[in-house]
């Protein structure tokens, strides 16, 4: 195991190992399983960042489920209205489905806001939230993660599914920026 690495610019030291990431990972599953035992929910994966993470988790799962992999955009619409967050991908109908998203990361939390404002508007039974890393000192606007893995310090991460500049997605390893 490498601990710290270089890519493009910057310098980066490990801050949380695979196995430590996915004992964390295990207990969500478990967790999960235990409150949807009996139903059939749907997984909503956000990619790119939530891949490794949604792998890990389903294969710990063994209640019956299914999952999807969705995009989101995010663009300037006009200088009135902002930027625009927009759900891309979503061909099943979640309403009246137990909804459970799947992300990476929730930084500011307004992604997040956005995607569920969306989801939402489908009137699913019910909507969770699992993500693997927050940073709580980052959050601007309030998220409520139901299935939360680690709360890191608001310092910029990769590795486990989190890029720098498109690189570092394949680290199985959390890395942070070196000061
Ligand atoms: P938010 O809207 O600020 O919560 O941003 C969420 C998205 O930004 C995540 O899904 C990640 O794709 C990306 N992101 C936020 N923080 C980091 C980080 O530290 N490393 C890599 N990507 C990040």
């Amino acid at each position: 195991m490498r601990t710290t690495i270089q890519l493009r610019d910057k310098q980066f030291e490990i801050l949380l190992p695979q196995a430590v990431i996915e004992e964390r990972i295990k207990e969500l599953a478990q967790e999960i399983s235990r409150d949807y035992a009996g139903t059939c929910p749907i997984f909503l994966a956000i990619l790119n960042g939530s891949f490794l993470f949604a792998a890990e988790l389903l294969k710990a799962i063994p209640i019956e489920c299914e999952i999807t992999f969705l995009r989101v955009a995010s663009y300037q619409a006009t200088e009135s209205t902002g930027k625009v967050t927009e759900v891309l991908g979503l061909k099943e109908d979640i309403t009246d489905r137990e909804v459970i998203i799947l992300e990476d990361i929730i930084d500011t939390g307004l992604t997040m806001a956005a995607i569920r404002e969306q989801l939402l508007a489908q009137h699913p039974k019910s909507l969770a939230i699992a993500s693997l890393f927050q940073k709580p000192e980052a959050l601007q606007t309030p998220v409520v993660i139901e299935y939360l893995g680690f709360e890191l310090e608001n310092k910029f991460v990769l590795g486990y599914g989190l890029d720098y500049d498109g690189l570092g997605r394949n680290l199985s390893d959390l890395y942070i920026l070196c000061e």
